[in-house]
């Protein structure tokens, strides 16, 4: 056998079912839509996304799964016309919000889901998809990006399929499969005849940035839920092994930054 013989489209399939993944409403991200971009770190993510854009010869943008606007309103101001496309009414009405706040007028809300027809969706220049690629078939999603750019796409997907640090999520009794990564995406977009190029944004971990053990064990119970007593006492003693990993959150998180050209 090859990889010529992995249909890693089926593969991807099959992963994201095996690991309990599942179409969340759009619901679930209309209630955080007003808190989405007041996370900290954020900028510095979308500094590391657009720096490694390649902008020129391009006036147009679909932003997928674009959410308050991150990429799309910071890429605005360089080009002509800007659609954020999203499931979730929330998060365009704050984009739009966002939008109009910084005498932004040619940017224009989409109401879509990946998995919806995107016939009349517009084609533009370049395509972009920031943290927004955890979709139940990939070959399906890149199929459209692809189509709908002229000149570039980039996106960003997880590296190891986890936001959190597995060893604190195992000491926790919180241990869930891991989800697809990008290296299915690589594999699927060399099967499309594309040449990806491939590079990381490090992120810091979701527990990382706290002064002592409680606020540590606050952050916790916010990300896992309400911890008890034994998993308290768990945590307690990883967080003084080294407290220094501990104010680090663990193991940093990575995105995968992965970009390529649409045309010849
Ligand atoms: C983590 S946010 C990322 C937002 C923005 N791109 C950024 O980098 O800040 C993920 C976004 O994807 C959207 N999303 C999730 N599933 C979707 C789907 N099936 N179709 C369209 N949008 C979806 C959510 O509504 C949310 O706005």
């Amino acid at each position: 056998m090859t990889h010529a013989d992995i249909d890693f489209g089926q593969l991807y399939r099959e992963h994201m079912a095996a690991a309990g993944g599942r179409e969340k409403p759009p619901e679930e991200w209309d209630a955080r839509a007003e808190t989405m971009g007041r996370m900290s770190g954020e900028s510095r993510y979308v500094n590391d996304f657009i720096g490694r854009m390649d902008l020129s010869g391009c006036a147009t943008l679909l932003d997928v799964g674009c959410g308050t606007g991150a990429i799309a309103l910071a890429l605005a101001p360089r080009l002509q016309k800007v659609y954020g496309l999203d499931y979730s009414q929330g998060m365009l009405d704050v984009m739009t919000r966002n939008a109009a706040a910084l005498g932004l007028d040619h940017v224009a809300p989409l109401r879509r889901a990946w998995e919806d027809d995107w016939t009349d969706v517009p084609v533009c220049d370049i395509v972009t998809a920031s943290r927004s690629t955890t979709v139940m078939d990939m070959a399906d999603a890149l199929a459209k990006l692809d189509a709908k750019a002229t000149k570039r796409v980039y996106l960003t997907s997880l590296v190891g399929g986890r936001f959190i640090d597995a060893d604190v999520a195992e000491l926790l009794g919180r241990t869930r499969p891991a989800l697809p990564d990008y290296i299915y995406i690589v594999n699927i977009l060399y099967r499309m005849g594309r040449y990806p190029r491939l590079d990381y944004i490090e992120n810091a971990n979701r527990l990382a940035g706290t002064q002592d053990f409680e606020e540590f064990a606050r952050k916790a119970a916010f990300t896992f839920g309400e911890i008890d007593a034994a998993g308290r006492a768990r945590l307690r003693q990883w967080y003084d092994a080294d407290p220094e990993r501990a104010r680090r959150g663990g193991a940093p998180f990575h995105w995968a930054f992965i970009s390529w050209e649409t045309t010849p």
